[in-house]
Order: structure tokens, then C-alpha cells, then sequence
């Protein structure tokens, strides 16, 4: 099969890494028969530098008319002054409008072999297997209005945690669909003792629950939520959140695998590319030294196979490969070891 991938290395470790996925996405191309055709743009703080823009026009329509896109990190220093007029992490959030990825897929496995490397006791650790869904295209990162102005000679700032019955819907069927193909548990996480669209949440979430009874439903206040994690992560299967609740949570979620950089995630709308990028940032003090893991883009471009391309067999033996390779002890910086962002590569296509 032939598929349209745009690459967007973006900044600091981002080309790195995806340069590693890409070379295991030509592995599995030539292992299978499949040709993939990349087509390679600036997103983040390297397309401001050339273009003034975090995100073009042209680049836009690059990754909407793609099958799928690939992204590192975005973001450093370098573009962080606050009066800035535009923002690497701009891009990435006008990158998800524009695709319509609403939702975001965050799973958190923990590698027997490195739980050494979480700071929760091995004891908590063993069987977590949590899928993260977290609401990707609202909320307070979307919400109208939003920005800065005087109020009787106060300066005062505004965002708007909005959401509309529409947003929760298609966010939690997919959340149910995916638990049916796991353990049948959702929680579903929010802020309902306080905030008015959380009481929408929870309100789509038991109707949405209602029909789907072969799937365990629960509700979780996100402070909760935060706190289950830690003391007893082991009951989670998918949790299904807004997006600011589920930017946080999965953060704390990452450093259940013992570290950020082995984490994927998939970024789903209803139909077109879906967009694909590890969790963890463009690490600006490692950036350029060829030494960031780049396990957690490999797994992205697994997901990638599964989710936009159909390619189950593919992704499982990607994922089965990475497995194979920490168990074997090989390992990056992150996880106490010593190999490049190359080598760590090439011991994963070792053990394909
Ligand atoms: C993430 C990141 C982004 C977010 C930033 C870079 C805008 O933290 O993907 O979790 O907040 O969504
Ligand atoms: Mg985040």
C-alpha cells in the first residue's frame, strides 16, 4: 500500500528522533511491501525563523492533505519571551484545529525492565497498562474569549473553559469504543462539584455510558484523579478528560514508565491524517548531541500504522521489537544507559 507521510522534525530533539521513526517506518516498508512518500516542513520556532510564522498556510494544507503526520517537539528558549507576538507551541495548537484531531490518545505501559526508573515502588507499577483520552480540541485552550485588557484601570487576563455537547460526545464515543477493544473500564475524569462544563461532561458521559453497558463507567474529580495515579494506578484502564485536566494528567502519567521519552501518543478526528508525536518536549539541554531516546517517536509511527493506516501486524511487530530491545537492557541516557539516539535505533531494527 502507498501512503502520503509529512514529516515535521519541528525543533531541539524533534529531528532527531523522527529521523530514527522514519528509518523503522523504511524498514517496515520494505519488510511488507509498502511504499510511504514523505514530504518534509517546518513547524514550531524553526518555521518562525523562516518564515514568521510557527505554522504557514502551505504547510497546513501539507498535513491535511497528507495521510498522516509526524511530529518531534516544538519549542526552546530561544522562542520564549511572553510579548512574543507568535509561539512555537501556537503552531502545534493550530496544527490540531486544523486537522480536527480531537482526541488524543496517550497510552502508559510500564516496561517491567525499567521500572527501576519510575519513582512509584515497583509493587504500584506492575500491570499498569492506562490509555489517556484526552479531549484535544477544546476547552481553555480554544475557549472565546480570551486575552488581555484594562477593566476599571485593572489589568486583567481571560481564558474560557468552553465546551459544547458536540465536543464531549465525539470524544467520549471514542473513549468507549477503545475500552471495548481493552479491559471494558472508562473513568472518566472531571471537575463536576465545581465547574458548569464538567456537570456537561459528566452528563454525556453517563448517557454515553448507558449505552454501552458492556463497558464499567466511573466518574473521578481530577484532583482525585491526580491522586489515584500515584497511590493506585493499577485500577485505571481508559480515562477520558478535557484537555487541559488530560495536558496535566498525562504528564504525571509519563513518569509511571520511568521516562517521558519512551511515551507515544496519537492525535484522532473523525476522518483525514491523524497526527502522530511523542509526549515528551524538544529538550533544548540535550538538543543537537544525537543522545534523546528516541523509543517514544518510534512508537508514535507504530501507532501511526495502526490507526491511519490500517496496518496492525506492522505496528504490533514495531511494539514487540521495542519490547525485545529493553528487555535485552539496551538503552539511552534517560534510562541510565549510554547508546545514541542511532544506536538505539538500529538495536530495534536488530530485533524486528
Ligand atoms: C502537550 C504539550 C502541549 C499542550 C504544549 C506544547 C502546547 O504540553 O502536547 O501536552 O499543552 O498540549
Ligand atoms: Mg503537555
Amino acid at each position: 500500500m502507498n501512503f502520503k507521510i509529512t514529516l515535521l522534525p519541528g525543533d531541539g530533539i524533534g529531528p532527531e528522533v523522527v529521523a530514527e521513526a522514519v528509518r523503522i517506518l523504511d524498514y517496515i516498508a520494505s519488510k511488507y511491501n509498502h511504499t510511504f512518500e514523505y514530504k518534509e516542513r517546518l513547524m514550531g520556532g524553526c518555521s518562525i525563523d523562516k518564515y514568521g510564522s510557527s505554522l504557514t498556510d502551505e504547510t497546513l494544507a501539507d498535513c491535511q492533505s497528507a495521510d498522516a503526520v509526524l511530529l518531534g517537539a516544538v519549542g526552546g528558549p530561544k522562542w520564549d519571551n511572553p510579548s512574543a507576538k507568535d509561539r512555537p507551541e501556537r503552531g502545534l495548537l493550530a496544527l490540531r484545529k486544523g486537522l480536527g484531531v480531537f482526541a488524543n490518545l496517550r497510552p502508559v505501559k510500564v516496561h517491567p525492565s525499567l521500572m527501576e526508573w519510575s519513582p512509584l515502588k515497583p509493587e504500584k507499577l506492575q500491570g499498569v497498562d492506562i490509555l489517556v483520552v484526552r479531549e484535544l480540541t477544546g476547552g481553555l485552550y480554544f475557549g472565546w474569549p480570551k486575552g488581555r485588557d484594562n477593566k476599571d484601570g485593572r489589568e486583567r487576563a481571560v481564558d474560557t473553559l468552553e465546551y459544547y455537547d458536540y465536543e464531549i460526545r465525539r470524544v467520549m464515543d471514542l473513549a468507549f469504543k477503545l475500552a471495548k477493544g481493552r479491559k471494558k473500564k472508562v473513568t472518566s475524569v472531571d471537575k463536576a462539584n465545581v465547574l458548569e462544563s464538567s456537570r456537561l461532561w459528566r452528563q454525556i458521559a453517563t448517557k454515553v455510558g448507558a449505552e454501552n453497558a458492556d463497558v464499567e463507567l466511573d466518574h473521578m474529580l481530577v484532583d482525585t484523579a491526580s491522586m489515584r495515579l500515584i497511590t493506585g494506578p493499577v485500577w485505571m484502564d481508559v480515562v477520558v478528560t478535557e484537555n487541559m485536566f488530560g495536558d496535566i494528567l498525562t504528564d504525571e502519567a509519563s513518569v509511571l514508565a520511568g521516562s517521558m521519552g519512551m511515551l507515544p501518543s496519537a492525535s484522532l478526528g473523525a476522518s483525514g491524517a491523524g497526527l502522530y508525536e511523542p509526549i515528551h518536549g524538544s529538550a533544548p539541554d540535550i538538543a543537537g548531541k544525537g543522545i534523546a531516546n528516541p523509543t517514544g517517536t518510534i512508537l508514535s509511527s507504530a501507532m501511526m500504522l495502526r490507526h491511519s493506516f490500517g496496518m496492525e501486524a506492522e505496528a504490533a511487530a514495531i511494539e514487540k521489537a521495542v519490547d525485545t530491545t529493553i528487555t535485552n537492557g539496551a538503552r539511552t541516557a534517560d534510562i541510565g544507559g549510554q547508546l545514541s539516539t542511532r544506536q538505539m535505533a538500529d538495536e530495534i531494527i536488530k530485533n524486528f
